[in-house]
């Protein structure tokens, strides 16, 4: 979301817009339809549709006006009454900063700082990443009626996490296509409407899990509390590598590959999660950059729905011209784009080449229309043309609604599901809160609160490390850093910290890695621990009385091989990005006053996967060149920490009580079905081996969902969460059939010594399917087998 070239004027106008703001004490001194001059125009009648007031603003504007708007930073129409606009606001995993948008200079200076997405996603807790997203909705509108913000997010970020240097992995759900929709789908929900989330399936025990039935679509007519952003569309995930910039990378892409990993994220989070934003990025995509890719911007508004506006990410129609050189001009650039389907450009490029694009004829004035059409109507949805901001739905929200109680807890919640135990020897976790006497806390992210946001992260409502929280447990906690930042380059600080460790009962490293590792515009080269962090991880655990407890920062994963093996390291905890409330949620798993249930969310890598070009978006491994495929789908080498890994204190034990043994889709077939457009397909031999669903509309077919119940028992002395990862291996009647591929996951509450039970719906035209090598869905015949976790196995025979 930064890019080098971008142009300093947005920046400086809005920063004179903020500075009359607060001059005038009155947040918005200047709105739409303000009485009693500019009241009376149709775009403000209330009672006119979203689309009848939209096409009425297109129709007062001047071309100059017109170009005006194609800019983050819209420019006012004073004769209209109409200020300027801050499209780019930032709300990742909290309200950021990072954009133009958002401001901490006024009366509301902090806001609440939820853990990095890869923590929250490792929750899989559908519940609280719909009530994250809800939180930030109501501090975003806060904050704007406080002037300090827009009504328009660009969150979430779904791309999949498909390679562990990715500098951004941290800002994903994950790597799992699935996890990855579903986290984008509630938080989009949660953010974008102002209900609570409507649980319509808790019919069974404890829990349904059913993929269509969690909303209830009453009609809203499209309102919007604020507006969120499905981005960085597509197969985007590469920053800087090797010779390869994310402004200039081509990432070629099989259609396979397209259609089962890179978009279904996308399809979801327009379809099932509504959302308003589309944002295309840098990157080109089989030739053809992402914000000029007609065919992939016009399906997303055609086959899957979207109603919203497409922004290009910042400069990513610039570097259209200047960085993949596509166009011969910076005027068909902005073209080409425009026509794509693009309405809004990050930056100033279409401000400054629209208008001389229209003159030599490469756009038309209708076109440039449309791209309004789409912009006002997201603002007409969120209320803006609706007169005085301060008598509004959502006026009452202020800054008593920001880092409020609720809040803060919730941060809490989300980083103490989130945090994964890796490793827990002899169960030297947790420990007994009365028998330490004395605690050693080495490592420099110990005590250091800059980077326990990850990226995109504002001003947090408190400043605590996770130092001062283990200090409340432990009286008599010392801490060193050991080295003298996360790179680690010198030895020069062990001594101290091994001084320390030696007196101390027990020992808390934090190793792993931080911001000036992995972020926007920076990948990484190596999977170890940077710099001498291995070694000082080894030299305190060599010196402890006990073996030591190991705490990862870091969004990506790093090979920790030589700790998982040896004994002197008792325990490792991964914590990611904590957020603002980290140090309690680790200080309370450590002494056991939250029992962890966090599953990673992404593979392990060892160090020799660096083999693999980063430029290699194939999700399929190939065995004749070498290469072994990406993510626990399609992976087939070594691993330090596998997907899914997650331990508790406590020890869960299930069993399928229920499950279909066969499954007949002959009611898919055409003769015989309403489903008309499904045909039957067959390989070159008599037999059928799959069905393949030649309509992209479908993706359900309800009158075949079944039901998999699953008893789950603690069989373990303490209370505790667990996640049912359900996965499905299915018969390689095609080729690039994943080695198994998640179908169904829960998260759920279990007493010590008690059972609940779990139902998940599987539907099999959602869950059953592979993409072929022409990127067509099929579902194989033959004998699926469905895994709980590792252990559990059942056999589904598919027949026609
Ligand atoms: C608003 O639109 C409605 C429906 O077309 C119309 O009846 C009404 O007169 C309009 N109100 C104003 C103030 O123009
Ligand atoms: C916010 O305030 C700080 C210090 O008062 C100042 O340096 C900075 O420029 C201000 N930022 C904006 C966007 O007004
Ligand atoms: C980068 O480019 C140089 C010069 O073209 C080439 O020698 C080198 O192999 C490239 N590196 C990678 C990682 O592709
Ligand atoms: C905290 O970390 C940041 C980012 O690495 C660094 O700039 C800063 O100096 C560190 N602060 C302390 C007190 O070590
Ligand atoms: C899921 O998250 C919600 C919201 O924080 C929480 O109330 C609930 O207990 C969580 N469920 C489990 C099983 O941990
Ligand atoms: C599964 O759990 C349900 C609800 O707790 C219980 O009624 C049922 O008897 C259990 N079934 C088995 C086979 O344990």
């Amino acid at each position: 979301m930064k890019h080098p070239q971008l142009t300093l004027i947005s920046l400086l106008f809005f920063t004179s817009a903020i500075a009359e703001t607060f001059k005038n004490l009155d947040s918005h001194p200047q709105f739409p339809c303000k009485p009693p001059h500019f009241s009376s125009y149709p775009f403000c009648n209330v009672s006119l549709s979203i689309k009848q007031r939209a096409i009425s603003l297109v129709s007062f504007l001047t071309l100059t006006e017109k170009v005006g708007q194609l800019s983050n930073t819209a420019a006012s129409v004073p004769r209209l009454g109409i200020p300027p606009y801050e499209w780019w606001s930032e709300s990742l995993h909290g309200i950021a900063d990072n954009g133009p948008g958002v401001s901490f200079n006024g009366s509301i200076s902090s806001a609440t700082s939820f853990p990095q997405v890869i923590v929250s996603a490792s929750s899989f807790n559908r519940t609280l990443w719909y009530e994250i997203g809800s939180a930030v909705a109501v501090e975003a509108r806060a904050m704007y009626n406080g002037g300090q913000a827009g009504l328009t997010f660009w969150a979430p970020n779904i791309n999949v996490f498909r390679d562990p240097r990715w500098g951004r992995g941290q800002e994903t759900p994950g790597e799992d296509p699935k996890v990855v929709s579903e986290y984008g789908v509630e938080f989009v929900r949660g953010f974008q409407e102002n209900r609570k989330r409507k649980v319509l399936t808790r019919r069974f025990g404890d829990g349904v899990v059913d993929d269509d039935a969690r909303y209830d679509d009453d009609g809203d007519d499209g309102k919007l509390m604020v507006s969120a952003c499905c981005k960085h569309f597509t197969a985007y995930d590469l920053e800087k590598w090797g010779n390869f910039t994310r402004y200039d990378f081509n990432a070629v892409v099989t259609e396979q590959d397209m259609e089962d990993t890179y978009q279904p994220p996308f399809q979801s989070c327009i379809r099932d999660g509504k959302a308003s934003c589309l944002m295309c990025s840098y990157n080109a995509v089989n030739g053809v950059p992402a914000c000029a890719q007609e065919d992939l911007l016009k399906k997303a508004r055609v086959e899957w729905g979207f109603e919203g506006y497409i922004t290009s990410d910042c400069d990513a129609v610039a570097t259209i011209f200047e960085y993949q050189g596509y166009t011969k001009s910076p005027e068909e650039a902005v073209a080409d784009a425009i026509k794509a389907g693009v309405d809004i450009n990050c930056g100033t490029y279409m401000l400054r080449n629209t208008k001389s694009a229209i003159l030599k004829g490469k756009v038309s004035e209708e076109q440039v229309d449309q791209a309004l059409l789409n912009l006002f109507a997201v603002q007409l949805r969120l209320g803006l043309f609706d007169g005085d901001p301060r008598e509004g739905l959502y006026a009452k929200l202020g800054s008593n609604d920001i880092c409020s109680s609720d809040h803060r807890k919730l941060a809490l919640e989300a980083a103490r599901q989130g945090i994964v135990l890796l490793k827990n020897d002899h169960k030297l976790l947790p420990l007994k809160k009365n028998h330490v006497s004395s605690l050693a806390i080495v490592g420099p992210m110990a005590n250091n609160i800059s980077n326990m946001g990850g990226t995109y992260t504002g001003k947090p409502c408190q400043r605590k490390t996770l130092f001062t929280e283990l200090l409340e447990y432990v009286k008599k906690t010392s801490y060193v850093s050991g080295c003298s930042d996360v790179s680690c380059d010198s030895d020069n600080g062990f001594g101290e910290a091994l001084a320390i460790a030696k007196g101390a009962d027990f020992v808390i490293v934090v190793a792993g890695l931080d911001l000036s590792q992995e972020t926007e515009d920076k990948d990484r080269v190596s999977l170890s621990l940077p710099g001498k962090q291995r070694d000082l991880v080894s030299s305190v655990a060599a010196v402890s009385k006990k073996p030591v407890i190991l705490v990862l920062t870091g969004g990506g994963p790093v090979d920790v091989t030589f700790a998982k093996t040896d004994p002197r390291i008792g325990s490792i905890i991964w914590i990611g990005y904590p957020g603002e409330t980290g140090g309690q949620a680790l200080a309370e798993i450590i002494f056991g006053d939250f029992n962890p249930g966090g599953k990673l969310p992404m593979t392990w890598y060892p160090e020799s996967f660096t083999d693999v070009a980063m430029s290699d978006m194939h999700m399929r491994a190939d065995s004749s060149r070498g290469y072994p495929g990406r993510t626990y789908r399609f992976y087939t080498g070594p691993q330090v920490y596998s997907f899914g890994t997650g331990l508790s204190y406590t020890k869960f034990d299930y069993k399928i009580t229920s499950a279909p043994t066969r499954l007949s889709l002959s009611e898919l077939l055409p003769q015989q079905s309403s489903h008309k457009k499904l045909l039957l397909q067959h390989g070159e031999e008599e037999q059928l081996r799959y069905l393949q669903l030649d309509d992209a509309m479908v993706t359900s077919c309800e009158t075949l969902r079944f039901h998999v119940r699953v008893n789950v028992s603690n069989t373990g002395e303490i209370d505790g969460s667990h996640v049912l990862m359900m996965y499905s291996k299915m018969p390689p009647v095609i080729s690039g059939v994943p080695e198994k591929q998640l179908i169904g996951f829960d998260r759920v509450h279990v007493h010590s010594n008690e059972m609940i039970e779990t139902v998940f719906v599987i539907d099999p035209c959602k869950h059953l399917i592979v993409a072929n090598d022409v990127g067509k869905r099929v579902i194989p015949l033959g004998i699926h087998v469905l895994f709980l976790g590792d252990l559990l196995q059942h056999s589904l025979s598919v027949e026609l």
